[in-house]
């Protein structure tokens, strides 16, 4: 048995650099087999309930081809679809799914939920979002990260807006976990909140990470070569205007991207998206109606600039979702880490 079989995963605090650094290893590994189109059956004979309370399209995506390529089968439990939360309760649906599935992952508004889902269901349990935390998103992103720089350690990442949400909460404690420099850009309303920061901080003595919260554009941005945003309202919120207004300074431009005064070379952007950056959804002609502007937390400039790797990290989700599962679900060798 490996320190990862039958393991749930809930946050990234509850994993060392290690093992995070392992699992990212594994999933640039899982992808290197299917681009040579080599057989990774892993989880032959394997049933797993893919749960979602939100929507999504690369989290359910991912999942879902992730399994089918390791032999496993996917089954989709919508919010409307299943019993969970307006009939029966966390713990019954826990205990069930988990007589029927190997493996479950969820993806809600709850951390809560995701918890008690792993207490009671005795098999792996994998967090695909919660409102605190997107730890899939952080495999699939120092992913994208060690593939463009070949490295971790020392590299410095900026995330740009709302400094309050899961995926900047999430960030925040990866990277100092994993000895990556992370800064805060955010207006002092979205400030990750104490707790989070005493969390990273705990981490940051001890793999060296430097950590900046800052509401400074040009003392956020200097020296960072990954620079990161996401949406300013994320889901299950909807207070716009209040978002707009505190975060028009801090969109993702070809500006900031200067006031890094990194190299070329050595910048890019990344997004976890579904990102803002055009007025081509309904929410885009929306917020364009309603507050006169037609990017928000990104410009379509940067977007579709040299720098932009959004879309190789949301490929890199399904990969790294599948080092995932393979780990803690898999009946595979992984030497100790
Ligand atoms: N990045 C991400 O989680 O995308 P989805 O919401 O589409 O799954
Ligand atoms: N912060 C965003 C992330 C989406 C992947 C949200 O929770 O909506």
């Amino acid at each position: 048995n490996s320190v990862f079989q039958g393991r749930s995963v809930l946050a990234e605090k509850d994993f060392t650099a290690a093992e995070l650094e392992y699992l990212i290893d594994f999933g640039l590994h899982l992808k290197a087999l299917k681009k040579a189109g080599i057989p990774h059956h892993y989880l032959e004979g394997k049933n797993i309930a893919l749960l979602f309370e939100k929507t999504s399209t690369r989290t359910r995506s991912a999942f879902t081809t992730a399994a089918i390529d390791l032999g496993a089968h996917p089954e989709f439990l919508g919010a409307n679809d299943i019993q969970l939360g307006k009939k029966e309760s966390v713990e019954d649906t826990a205990k069930v799914l988990g007589s029927m599935f190997d493996g479950i992952e969820f993806r809600g508004f709850s951390q809560k939920v995701v918890d008690q889902l792993a207490e009671f269901g005795g098999v792996p349990v994998w967090n695909g979002l919660t409102d605190e935390w997107h730890p899939t998103q952080m495999l699939a992103d120092f992913m994208t990260v060690k593939e463009n720089f070949g490295h971790l350690k020392g590299l410095t990442l900026t995330f740009m807006g709302d400094g309050r949400n899961n995926v900047a909460n999430s960030l925040l404690v990866t990277g100092a976990i994993l000895g990556v420099n992370i800064h805060i850009v955010a207006p002092k309303e979205l400030h990750p909140t104490k707790e989070i920061q005493d969390l990273a901080n705990g981490f940051a003595a001890k793999s060296g990470a430097q950590l900046l919260i800052t509401d400074d554009l040009d003392k956020g941005m200097k020296g960072s070569n990954i620079v990161y945003t996401d949406v300013w309202v994320s889901m299950g919120e909807s207070n716009w205007e209040e978002r707009v207004k505190l975060l028009k300074p801090y969109q993702v431009n070809m500006a900031a991207l200067k006031k890094t005064g990194t190299p070329d070379d050595q910048l890019i952007f990344m997004h976890c998206l579904p990102a803002f950056h055009d007025t081509d959804t309904e929410y885009g002609k929306e917020i364009q109606e309603k507050y006169g502007i037609t990017e928000m937390e990104v410009t379509d400039e940067v977007f579709r600039s040299s720098y932009a790797r959004q879309f190789e990290e949301a490929e890199n989700r399904m990969h790294s979702i599948k080092a995932m599962m393979a780990a803690t679900l898999g009946n595979l060798f992984i030497p100790r880490v």
